[in-house]
Order: structure tokens, then sequence, then C-alpha cells
């Protein structure tokens, strides 16, 4: 029930129209159930002029009256199915926009665990999930139960012991449901059905988006065993949970479908102790006429329970999905004029994580000044990184920008201070002039040109068949690696933010496209406060503060010449550093 309250929420104002298709669909049944009456008045009538089918006055009444029911019960449920819709498809859509609306106010970091496939997939098909029970399970649901009750009365005021003979299916199959449905089996069922299906589909995306590396390293398909893992599980549970019923359903089948089995030798016998033969015949018919509509009733209740299984099923993805807390508000947000950092003992751990990704970090970062952070993979650099723009926020601790909590500045004014280049960059498939002015959306032409100049791009616009208009992606225009974390570059220099963060922005790139972003992270942070991530060591010589993250703590801190002098972790990342370029250098020497 609660799952049917949190779906007509979802309908807002069009909540009214669920009751109403019920009432509609309900009347409908009851309209549709007329005619077997009639017919039971026609055969009677029948019956009485002795089989002469005179047709009285009363008979084509009769017929008339069954033939308008039957008519007005299509046209009814038609209307019942309309409203029903205009209903469902509502709540569909609030349920997406409601997501979405969630989604948005998320914590940034939350992007990083649920990639946008993810998102849309699961926003998308479990919000299209509910439809089929709301729009055409749901107005059935008065008449599951109305035409049994109505079916029952009618039976019991025509024959009784017929009634209750027809009940003894009725009661088999009613047994036999609660064993199919009961217990909660079938409910859990449904969830690892779902979860099945929802593993299969990314395991079927991850499957696409490797098989470039498949054929690169000349494998077969089946180095993707997360792929074939899932759907073999996905098959032995649906096989396991089919064969579980094998028996409980053929036997269900059987009980629902046989009361002809029941009603006939009660018939005969009733003839045999009244005598009335044109009578028992004729409630006869009028029963082998209404029974199967108990059989319906009863399969539409089974299938009704399952869409509704499936319905909160579904509605509780989607919490779940959103079911993070946005970052909490500030009730005074603050401004900042200087732009110095501060990390005051600071803990973060990822969610559902135990270990601390940050254990305990401090340090100060003064305006206009440059701290890098170095270390192994997986030490918590970004981690740190992302903390001031508040990604996440931390568990323990503060993160200070000119003394004020991060949590307590504005966040627009948070977003607009901080330049954050990430470690993955990212262009949208638009022209390269938008790509550029995301960073200041109402930057002149004059702006945009001097910021491509600095980022050193110009090179690669002037390639470009449309120069700045060129769109990425299409018509064969695309950008290598390097020339996109360039177009970054003038991105960020272009939003002309007093704290730079930069992730990393100088890996992968051959020496003459380094050359070209060293140049271009120097005029990006040049003046600026800046927190630099780097593996390439040689890019950092000149930080301010150099601190060594290890297992989310700082291990050293210090000057490049002062790290060194000490002789520890720093010197010998140094040490290998060096090695690692000299290393390359001889190779192309031996093989020149
Ligand atoms: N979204 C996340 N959810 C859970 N754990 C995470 C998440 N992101 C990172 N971690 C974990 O936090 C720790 C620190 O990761 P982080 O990315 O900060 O390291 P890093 O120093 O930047 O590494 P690298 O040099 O490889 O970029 C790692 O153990 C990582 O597995
Ligand atoms: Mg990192």
């Amino acid at each position: 029930m609660s799952t049917l309250k949190k779906l007509q929420q979802y309908a807002g104002k069009r909540k009214i129209l669920f009751p109403l298709s019920m009432l509609l669909s309900a009347i409908s049944a009851l309209a549709g159930m007329l005619p077997f009456v009639l017919i039971w008045f026609i055969v009677g009538e029948l019956f009485a002029s002795g089989g002469q089918a005179s047709a009285s006055g009363n008979m084509i009444a009769y017929a008339w009256w069954a033939a308008g029911s039957a008519i007005a019960s299509v046209v009814l449920y038609f209307g019942a199915l309309m409203l029903s819709h205009l209903a469902a498809f509502r709540v569909e859509s609030n349920m997406r926009y409601e997501a979405t609306r969630k989604i948005v106010q998320m914590p940034l970091g939350f992007f990083d665990s649920n990639t946008s496939g993810r998102i849309r997939k699961i926003i998308d098909d479990n919000a299209g999930v509910t439809h089929t029970f709301l729009a055409h399970q749901l107005p059935d649901l008065a008449a599951t139960f109305l035409i049994p009750v109505v079916a029952l009365a009618l039976i019991f005021v025509f024959s009784w012991q017929l009634g209750l003979a027809c009940l003894i299916p009725v009661v088999v199959t009613i047994i036999l449901m609660t064993l199919v449905m009961g217990g909660g089996k079938s409910q859990q069922f449904m969830k690892s059905y779902m979860t099945s299906l929802e593993e299969m589909n990314t395991e079927a995306v991850e499957y696409v988006r490797g098989i470039p590396v498949v054929k690169v390293f000349q494998q077969t398909i089946f180095s993707f065993k997360n792929f074939h893992r899932c759907i073999m599980s996905y098959n032995k549970m649906v096989m396991q949970y089919t064969l579980t019923w094998e028996k409980t359903m053929s036997a269900y089948t059987v009980a629902i479908n046989s009361f002809i089995f029941v009603l006939a030798p009660v018939s005969i016998l009733l003839i045999g102790h009244t005598g009335d033969f044109a009578g028992v015949l004729l409630n006869f018919f009028l029963f082998i006429l209404v029974t199967p509509v108990f059989s319906q009733s009863i399969m539409r209740s089974m299938y009704l329970q399952q869409a509704l299984g499936q319905a909160g099923e579904a509605i509780g993805r989607i919490d779940k999905l959103t079911g993070y807390a946005p970052l909490p508000a500030s009730a005074n947000p603050r401004t900042i004029d200087k732009f110095d950092i501060r990390f005051e003992n600071v803990f973060f751990r990822y969610p559902d994580v135990e270990q601390n990704a940050v254990d305990g970090v401090s340090f100060t970062l003064p305006q206009g000044k440059t701290v890098a952070l170095v270390g192994a993979s997986g030490g918590g650099k970004t981690t740190i990184a992302r903390l001031i723009p508040r990604f996440w926020d931390v568990c323990e601790g503060a993160v200070l920008i000119s003394g004020v909590n991060v949590k307590d500045i504005e966040p627009k004014e948070l977003m607009k201070r901080i330049s954050f280049v990430f470690q993955n960059t990212h262009l949208f498939k638009t022209t390269l002039l938008e790509n550029i002015k995301y960073g200041n959306p109402s930057a002149s032409m004059e702006e945009v040109e001097r910021a491509v100049e600095m980022a050193q791009c110009r090179e690669i616009i002037d390639k470009q068949p449309l120069g700045l208009h060129t769109k990425i992606g299409t018509e064969g225009t695309y950008l290598s690696g390097g020339e996109q974390q360039r177009i970054v570059l003038a991105r960020a220099i272009l939003k002309n933010a007093p704290i730079v963060v930069l992730d990393e922005a100088t890996a992968f790139t051959d020496p003459e496209n380094e050359h070209l972003i060293h140049r271009a992270l120097a005029e990006l942070t040049r003046g600026k406060t800046v927190l630099m991530i780097a593996h390439r060591l040689n890019g950092i010589v000149n930080a301010d503060n150099i601190l060594v993250i290890d297992k989310g703590k700082i291990a050293e801190q210090g000057t490049h010449k002062g790290l060194i002098d000490k002789q520890g972790i720093y010197s010998n990342m140094w040490n290998e550093y060096r090695q690692s370029v000299c290393w390359t250098i001889g190779k192309e020497v031996t093989h020149a």
C-alpha cells in the first residue's frame, strides 16, 4: 500500500484520475456481466416456451439490453484506460523530473561512482516500469475484487448447490496462489531479477566500450568474463525460479480451469434429485458462462500483485540512487575576498568505505603561492584536491578559504572562485568556441582569442576548417589528448578564477605537447593560488611547498631542495623519476 501512496504522490493533481478510472472500470465490469444474466433470462423464456423460438417482446428487449450493456462495458473500459494512462504518464514524467532535480543537487563526488549511463538507465527504466501497473492493472483492481463478489452473489441467487460446487476450484486456486505468491519468495525474486538485469546492462555497456582493447590485445570475447558471468547467472536464476514453480503452477492452471469437471457431475446429481431438467440445465449454462470470471479475476490479481511488487522495487531503486543527501547549505552563506586555503586536521572517508581516504591532513596554502601534491597512486591526492570545491564534505576537521569554512561559502561564489582542471578532461560535442566560453559565457571575442593564445591553442584552431566555430566530433574533427587538454586550459584561463586546482594535467603527453602545456599552465597559474597534483616531478620543482601524500597522510613536506636534502620518500621518487627519463633517452639512443 505504501507503494500505491508513493505512486499517487507522483501523480500530483492527476491523482484523482486513479479512483475515477477504477470506478469506470468497475462499472464496465458490472456492465460486462449483465449480458450473462440477460442470456439466462432469454434461455429461460426459450425453455418456458417449449423451445419454440417465437421471439416475444421480452426476449427482444433482453437482447437489446445485453448488446447495449456489452457496448457500454467496452466504452467505459476505454474511458477508464484513458484516465489511467493520463495519470500513469504524469507519474512517469514526474518521477523522472523529481529524480533529475535531486541528481542536480547531488555532491559532485556522487558522479564519480555513478556514471551518466547508469544514472540515466536507473531513472529512465525504473520510471517506465511503473507504467504497466498504473495504466493497465490498477484500473482492474476494483473489478478484480468486485466481480467475484457479484458473481458469487448471483450464483447463490440462482442455485446455491452449484454455487458451492464452483467454490471448490476457487478455494484450491486461492490456496495454490498463496503458495506461489506467499513467503516473500516472489518479492525476493523480483529484487534479484531486477538487480540481475541491471548488472547485465552495465556489463553490456562495458563490453562494447572495451571492444577496442580486446581487439588490440587479440583476445577473444571470453575475456569478458564479467559479461559472460552476468548472463549465465541471470539464466541460472530464472531457470531455477521457473523450475521451482513447475508443479505448483501446473496444479494451479488445472484447478483454475476445472469448474466444468465439478459443475457437470453436481448438475447431474441435482437433476436426479429435483427432476427439474430444464431449470438445472439453465443454471448450468449460466455457471459455465460466469465461472471463467473467477479464474480471470484470480489470474489478474496474481499479475497485479507481481506488477505492484515490480513498481515498488522500481521506486526503491530510484529512491536509493537519489537518496544521497545533497550537501547542506549554510544558513548565512558568506562571500570571500582573499584566497588563501587552509586544511585543518581533515579526515575524509568515502561513503560505504571503512578506511579514511584523507587521514588527518593539515596544511596552509597562502594566497598567490603554489602547493604541489605528490605520492603513490591511490594515496589520496585527488581526494584532497576535491574537498576544496566540495565534491564531498569532510568528515572531520575543516577546509577554509580566507578563513571561512567552505561549507559556509555561497555555493555559486565557491564555484566561481575555483578553476578545476580534472584528471580526465571533458569536452562537449559542440563548437570549440562554446567549449572555451563555458569558462565564462559572457566573455568577449577578444578575451576568448587571448585565452586561446595563452593556452597555446592557436595552431589547433588554425588547423580546423571553421576555426573556433568548428564542431568537435563531427566531420573528422577529432582532437588528440594533448590538444584537448590545452582547450580545457583555455577554458580555465578564460574563467580567470583566483584559485586553480590542477589534477595531473601534464600526464600522458609527448614532449612537444608537454612543453606547450607547461607554457599554458604558466599562463593559467600566474599570480593565482594553486594546488597542483603532478606525477611528472619536473613540473613542480618550483612549487612553494611540496606535500608527499601517502595513505591519506602527509608523509613529508618542504621545498624541492629541502626534500632532496632530506633523503626521504621524495628524494627516492625524484631519483626514480630522473632514472626513468634517462632510461627513455638511453633507449632511444641505442635504437638510433
Ligand atoms: N568515488 C570513490 N569511492 C570510493 N573510494 C574512492 C573513490 N575515489 C577514490 N577512492 C579511493 O580513495 C583512495 C584515494 O584515491 P585518490 O583518487 O584520491 O588517489 P590519488 O592519490 O589521486 O591516486 P592517483 O595518483 O592514481 O590519481 C583510493 O584508495 C581510492 O580507491
Ligand atoms: Mg588522482
